[in-house]
């Protein structure tokens, strides 16, 4: 086998390892996916700037995220059914951010429950939150991350509705759930990833599951899911779930400078500019062209944060050198994953930070919280010039 060694290398081999249903899952957008395309695409734009005779001995990526100490400033995104890329996927992932020094944040829509991962697990992790209308159930998983002793909530406010995936209604990844044929024979196929899940016990929303009144198995969790996301959250909401919480709050998806006002105004401790890599609105501009924008707005008054189309230490850079505090990545870490388990994981965080530290140390750079705009070339019309 071919060394691994970058990003797309660990994307081909989760697309054979793993069924057709969940790799399309991932590597998919909305509608017409132009802002899943544009998330990558757009960060080619812009260059780096070359420095030579700098001593770049004793270099470090180390930083701080939220207050909190991580090795790159690269946090594993909330990827919902990240145990079914892979058996127990979420504690593999989670394991793998340990040992690096980095987040990992479990989402509400997991496959392992939130106190698998930390009985899996020795540090803090981060949990995502999407806003249910069941308050019972609300009020309760506040309360489970709570007692695993989580030190962020990353509350996702971009999705009230579901954005559309061609594929996922193609393949049957629907509620309810109907597998084509096609993707039956499929997965028979994907032995290595059969074999797997045979072994385990978690195959269904562990957080959920057992959790929510009327929810005892996957046909009517289905049920329950397609109706519970809030279509009235709003910024009092937002504040009131804040309060419930308690601790460092993170709310993702912020897209539009005023918006991240709002977040400011509401007492967030850090923002993700963030369009959920490209799988809600259709047609939104890039997370890399709006951060600018939202920097000049909120930059010295909360920590922000962007994610979608990160797949390289050197996308990650370009964003750091920009303002960011820190980064996300979500299918850069699923690509690991599905390729090769915790082991995947750990490559595709290893990529990234080799990446990052010889872009860093090329640009004539030790210490990456030294990365600036002078490290970088933006095209004058980067946002584009729009009416
Ligand atoms: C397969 C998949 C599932 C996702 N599930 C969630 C989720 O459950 N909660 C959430 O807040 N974001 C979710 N996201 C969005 C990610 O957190 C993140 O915003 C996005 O992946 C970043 O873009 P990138 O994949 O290009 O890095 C998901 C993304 C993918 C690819």
């Amino acid at each position: 086998m071919a060394a691994i060694t970058n990003i797309n290398d660990l994307k081909r081999q989760h697309k054979r390892r793993t069924p057709k249903m969940f790799y399309d899952y991932c590597e998919s957008g909305s509608w017409t996916e132009q802002t899943f395309r544009e998330n990558t695409t757009d960060f080619d734009q812009i260059r780096f700037k070359q420095r030579v005779a700098v001593d770049m001995q004793d270099r470090t990526t180390a930083t701080k995220m939220i207050g909190q100490d991580v090795a790159m400033p690269v946090a594993l995104a909330p990827v919902g059914l990240t145990g079914m890329q892979c058996a127990d996927g979420e504690i593999k992932a989670a394991k793998a951010a340990e040992k690096f020094g980095v987040p990992f944040t479990l989402s509400t829509m997991s496959v392992c429950s939130i106190e698998d991962v930390a009985k899996h697990t020795t540090k803090p992790f981060w949990f995502q939150l999407y806003v249910m209308r069941d308050q019972a159930f609300l009020e309760n998983i506040i309360q489970r991350a709570k007692d695993a002793k989580c030190s962020a909530l990353v509350l996702t406010l971009d999705l009230q509705i579901l954005g559309q995936r061609h594929k996922d209604l193609k393949n049957g990844l629907s509620v309810p759930l109907r597998p084509s044929a096609g993707n039956i024979l499929d997965v028979a196929t994907k032995w290595r990833w059969g074999i797997g899940m045979l072994r385990t016990q978690n195959k269904s929303f562990g957080n959920i599951v057992g959790h929510a009144k009327g929810v005892s198995d996957m046909g009517s969790l289905f049920t329950w899911t397609a109706e519970q996301f809030d279509l009235q959250l709003d910024w009092d909401k937002v504040a009131k779930i804040k309060k419930m919480w308690g601790g460092p709050l993170i709310l993702k998806g912020i897209m539009e400078p005023e918006d991240a006002r709002k977040a400011v105004e509401v007492g967030a401790d850090a923002i993700v500019v963030s369009n959920h890599g490209g799988r809600q609105l259709d047609g939104a501009l890039s997370s890399i062209k709006m951060l600018p924008a939202i920097l000049d707005a909120v930059g010295n008054q909360i920590e922000v944060h962007i994610d979608s189309g990160i797949r390289s230490g050197q996308d990650a850079l370009k964003a750091i050198a920009l303002g960011a505090k820190g980064t996300y990545i979500g299918r850069a870490y699923i690509h690991g994953l599905g390729a090769n388990g915790e082991t995947g994981v750990t490559q595709a965080l290893q990529i990234i930070h080799k990446e990052m530290d010889t872009t860093m140390a090329l640009c004539g750079r030790r210490h990456i919280e030294t990365m600036d705009k002078d490290n970088i070339l933006v095209p004058r019309d980067f946002y584009g010039d729009w009416a």
